[in-house]
């Protein structure tokens, strides 16, 4: 058996207005709260038991995932008072693990689309005896991430955290959020403060001789951390570019929720995903984007690589590309928002009051 750690306590500040009422990894991706891939993925690698460490909006996971039998997983969830960055809360999960000193526990990141081969992970660490391993992706500009440089036998020889200056790019390779730990490990983190795994756990460990050894695995990887990302990651996920065997349907142009209700002539594509109770309305065009559930889109509106919040609604002709609708927001008709302007929950915008102009 291999048990995991899912860390899900994060703020999700960037993600805004998203995360205002939902935690980041019970977002709605392809359908179902993001979670359910990762939890769906760690099952099909052979995981049965997983401890979830929950911070931010702590209440929500455990009324929507119970005790985990249906997506075959042991579940509990141990909730910080305080948050206690990523590595504190792996340290306060400890009491409930049940693996021996020696064996392997799996710890995953809440907010990382991949198609990681997780066993192949396993497998390293085991073989190469490593005290922690750590699933490295490779970007092409790597300077918002940790970089994490290799030897030939892929050790682990240095922790850059987001570098600035060429000479600090010496690699491309990132630290992409999925290590293994030796169970015995996990109780040298210190207990009672926050303590970030990133920028302290594995920087001392290596300054200690521990053997840290990476993974380079370049299959699918997304950070979802921004609402872009995450608008991206949820059509990947509807078009069969990211693997998950959660997804509720088959994987195509589109995926639409068996209650939603969309008009024969309305077009839907690039992965677009309309959840549950949602309408979208005669001659709308959607592509690419999320509209999540009891949303409406009237009639003629063109929605392009956005997402919808849970019961906004977007006005006839109103064109969003780019865009964030917060929940319940009301944008009126003949809207024109584009790049990134998000709409908060609940707010208002009348109709004909924003036009987008490039002379600016
Ligand atoms: P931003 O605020 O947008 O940076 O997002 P975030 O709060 O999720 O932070 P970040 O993306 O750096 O977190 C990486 C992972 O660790 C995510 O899965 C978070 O849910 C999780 N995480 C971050 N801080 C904490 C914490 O204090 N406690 C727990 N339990 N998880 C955390």
């Amino acid at each position: 058996m291999t048990e995991a750690i899912l860390l899900v306590g994060g703020k999700g500040t960037r993600l805004r207005p998203l995360t205002v009422n939902t935690p980041k990894p019970m977002v709605p991706a392809a359908g179902v709260p993001f979670l359910t891939h990762q939890l769906a993925r760690a099952r099909a690698a052979g995981v049965t038991h997983v401890v979830l460490a929950t911070s931010y909006l702590a209440e929500v996971f455990e009324p929507h995932f119970g005790d985990g039998s249906a997506l075959g997983l042991e579940l509990e969830y141990v909730t910080e008072d305080e948050p206690l960055g990523t590595g504190g809360a792996i340290r306060n999960v400890a009491p409930r693990l049940r693996s021996a000193p020696d064996e392997p526990v799996l710890i995953f990141n809440g907010d990382i689309l991949t198609g990681l081969d997780i066993r192949a992970l396993v497998s390293t660490h085991s073989a190469t005896g490593a005290d922690v391993s750590l699933h490295l992706t490779r970007v092409a500009d790597p300077r918002a991430y940790g970089l994490v440089p290799t030897d030939d036998t892929g050790r682990v020889t240095a922790f850059l955290e987001k570098p600035q200056t060429p000479e600090e790019i010496v690699t491309d390779q990132i630290n992409a959020g999925a290590y293994v730990f030796r169970r015995s490990l996990i109780d040298t983190i210190p207990a009672g403060r926050p303590v970030s795994v990133e920028r302290e756990t594995f920087p001392g460990l290596l300054a200690e001789g521990a053997h840290l050894q990476g993974m380079v695995d370049s299959t699918y990887w997304l950070d979802l951390g921004t609402p872009q990302a995450f608008v991206r990651g949820s059509a990947d996920l509807v078009l069969g570019r990211a693997p998950s065997p959660a997804v509720p349907g088959r994987c195509g142009d589109r995926l639409v929720l068996p209650t939603a209700r969309v008009a024969p002539d309305a077009k839907l594509t690039g992965g677009t995903v309309v959840g549950e109770g949602a309408v979208i309305g005669s001659g709308a065009r959607v592509m690419g984007s999320t509209i999540l559930s009891g949303a409406v889109v009237e009639p003629g509106a063109v929605i392009t690589d956005s997402l919808v919040g849970e019961g906004a609604r977007i006005g006839a002709r109103t064109l969003l590309d780019g865009a964030v609708i917060g929940d319940g927001a009301s944008v009126g008709t003949d809207n024109e928002l584009r790049a990134g302007v998000r709409v908060w929950c609940g707010a208002v915008l009348p109709d004909g009051s924003v036009r987008f102009s490039s002379d600016m």
